[in-house]
C-alpha cells in the first residue's frame, strides 16, 4: 500500500538529501548553503544541474545515475511527489543528488552567481492564462540568469503545443542560441546515442501524455547573460486538453 502524504512528509524531515524551504520558512531561516552547495553538500566541484518542477524526480535520479561526475538537484513545491525521488536516491546511495522543496519564484535565493551549469524543465505547467507563471517566461529567465553560468543550457521537454510554441517565440525574439528543437522527439531521426539515452528518461507526466497519444517536444537552448530580454506579445492557440481527467480546460482558443 502506498504511504500517505503525512507519513511521507514526516519521513522526508529525516532525509539528508532534502532541503525544505517554502516561502514561510525562508523568510525566517536564512539559507546558508547559497554559493556553497559544492563544498557543503556535494563535497566535490562537479557541475550542478537543476530540474525545476521535478515532481517525483525521475530526471534528477536517472541523470545522476547516467552522469556520476555531475551533481543534480530536483526542485518542486510538492513534497509528497518529491519523496519518491528522494527516497530512491537515498536507497541507491546516490551522493550526487539533492532535492529542494521551495517555490521556483524564489529560486535565486538558493544559488549564487554561476553556481549552476544547466537547467531541465520537464513537463512544466503551460500556464496558458499567466505568462509570468510560465517557467520559460522572460520573468523566470531573468531569475535563472542570476545563478546560471553565462550561456548555460536550458532543456525544455513538454507535451504542450502552447508551451513549446511560446518558448520558441521567446528564444527567437531574444535571439537565444537554439541547440536542438523537435516537435516529435520519439520520431526524430538522426539523434546520437547519448542524446537518445538522455531524452528517453520518462517522467510520470510524460508517460501519461504518451498514453494519450501526444507527441513529446524538446528544445535545448543557451541563456547568455547579456541583453535585455523581451517578452513575446503574440496570440498562441491554447492546448485543447490539459487535465488528465478533464477533456478541456478553457473556452478560449488563444492566449498570449
Ligand atoms: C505537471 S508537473 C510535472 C512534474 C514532473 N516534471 C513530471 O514530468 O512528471 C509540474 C510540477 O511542477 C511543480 N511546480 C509548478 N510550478 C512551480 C513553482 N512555481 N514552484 C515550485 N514547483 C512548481 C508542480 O508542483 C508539479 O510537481
Amino acid at each position: 500500500m502506498g504511504k500517505g502524504k503525512l507519513a511521507k512528509f514526516a519521513e522526508m524531515e529525516t532525509f539528508e538529501n532534502v532541503f525544505q524551504y517554502p516561502f514561510s520558512v525562508i523568510d525566517n531561516v536564512p539559507f546558508d548553503m547559497k554559493g556553497h552547495w559544492h563544498e557543503q553538500y556535494f563535497g566535490n566541484d562537479h557541475p550542478i544541474v537543476l530540474e525545476l518542477g521535478c515532481g517525483k524526480g525521475e530526471y534528477t535520479v536517472e541523470l545522476a545515475r547516467l552522469y556520476p561526475e555531475m551533481n543534480f538537484i530536483g526542485v518542486d513545491i510538492k513534497g509528497a511527489r518529491m519523496w519518491t525521488g528522494a527516497k530512491k536516491a537515498l536507497e541507491e546511495g546516490q551522493r550526487n543528488v539533492a532535492f529542494l522543496r521551495t517555490s521556483i519564484e524564489i529560486i535565486d535565493r538558493f544559488f549564487d552567481t554561476d553556481e549552476v551549469q544547466e537547467l531541465w524543465l520537464t513537463f512544466s505547467d503551460p500556464q496558458m492564462k499567466n505568462a509570468h507563471k510560465r517557467l520559460t517566461s522572460t520573468f523566470f529567465m531573468n531569475r535563472y540568469r542570476r545563478f546560471l553560468v553565462d550561456g548555460g543550457i536550458v532543456h525544455v521537454k513538454t507535451d504542450s503545443n502552447f508551451l513549446f510554441t511560446y518558448t520558441r517565440l521567446m528564444t527567437d525574439l531574444n535571439r537565444l542560441p537554439v541547440l536542438f528543437c523537435t516537435e516529435d522527439l520519439y520520431h526524430t531521426e538522426g539523434l546520437d546515442a547519448e542524446t537518445r539515452k538522455i531524452l528517453s528518461i520518462q517522467t510520470y507526466y510524460e508517460r501519461m501524455w504518451i498514453e494519450r497519444g501526444l507527441n513529446i517536444k524538446y528544445q535545448k537552448f543557451r541563456l547568455p547573460h547579456a541583453g535585455e530580454l523581451q517578452e513575446p506579445d503574440v496570440e498562441i492557440p491554447v492546448d485543447d486538453y490539459r487535465s488528465y481527467h478533464r477533456p478541456k480546460r478553457s473556452g478560449r482558443d488563444t492566449a498570449k
